[in-house]
């Protein structure tokens, strides 16, 4: 919610962003996510488009996207989250183009016509618990899309997920501490739970992050339903075909 009041929705929760930054939003990932907005065939816009990236995070995207020649705009529901990314937009020298920071709800947040590109990456979508509410988010993106402007979802597919499930996580990070992450399916394979506990010396925090999983096709009707032409699954930003050897489902469409 972007208002002031409490939540308890897992998602509007600042310190879940702060406390595992570290785990999600790494410095290799950053460098990383870089390469790929310079070299990225799905990533490549005309000159001066106007990209919106719906729940920015940290802002590891809008930097190398405004670098390219793109007016960018980043929304996200965290404030500390958009702190950062102001902080990474300011330390960059990311060139003439703009970076505009807004602090709203994928659920709510519409701007009619405004947008070229509107990317939702780093499975950033299906936080809601009502599947109504995660394809209002669609609805929203076409209107916020300018005639044949393009969203680009990038989640882990249903079919990646199946293929390693059910294997416990461990990553390392620079500062001696590590994240042990767990997966549960939940209703019949339509929402995952994913147990997040970061250990720090003698101490643990846990959280848990609950979304809907989607299969391509699953995806790609709700972009049909939700008014996207071309409707279009990838298995990377290259373009590559969403296949037995991809590792994220990335689908796009386009409104006519
Ligand atoms: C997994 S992170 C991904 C961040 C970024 N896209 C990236 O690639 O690093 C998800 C982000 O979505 C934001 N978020 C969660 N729920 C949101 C909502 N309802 N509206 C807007 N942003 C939201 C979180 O604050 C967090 O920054």
């Amino acid at each position: 919610m972007a208002s002031d009041e409490t939540s308890d929705d897992w998602y509007d929760d600042d310190s879940l962003w702060v406390d595992f930054a570290p785990a999600m939003f790494s410095g290799t990932r950053a460098e990383t996510v870089a390469e790929l907005v310079r070299t990225a065939p799905l990533l490549d816009f005309p000159p001066g488009s106007r990209v919106l990236d719906l729940c920015c995070g940290p802002g590891l995207f809008l930097v190398p996207l405004a670098a390219r020649g793109y007016r960018v705009t980043g929304v996200d529901l965290s404030p500390a989250m958009l702190e950062r990314a102001e902080a990474a937009c300011r330390a960059a020298d990311a060139g003439p183009a703009d970076v505009t920071l807004v602090r709203e709800d994928m659920l709510t947040y519409t701007a009619p016509d405004a947008y070229d590109v509107i990317l939702n990456v780093f499975t950033s979508f299906g936080y809601f618990e009502d599947a109504d509410d995660n394809f209002q988010v669609l609805r929203n993106a076409w209107q916020s899309l300018a005639p044949g402007g393009r969203l680009l979802v990038d989640v882990m597919g249903k079919e990646v997920l199946a293929g390693w499930i059910g294997r416990p996580q461990a990553v390392d990070l620079p500062d001696g501490s590590y994240v042990v992450q767990r997966d549960t399916v939940l209703d019949s394979w339509r929402r995952l739970r994913t147990d997040w506990t970061l250990v720090r010396g003698e101490s643990a925090r846990t959280a848990s992050i609950r979304s809907f999983l989607y299969s391509a096709a699953e995806l790609h009707d709700l972009f049909v339903a939700a008014g996207f032409a071309d409707v279009e699954c990838f298995g990377d930003f290259d373009g590559g075909p969403y296949d037995q050897s991809s590792r994220r489902l990335i689908v796009r469409g386009v409104k006519k």
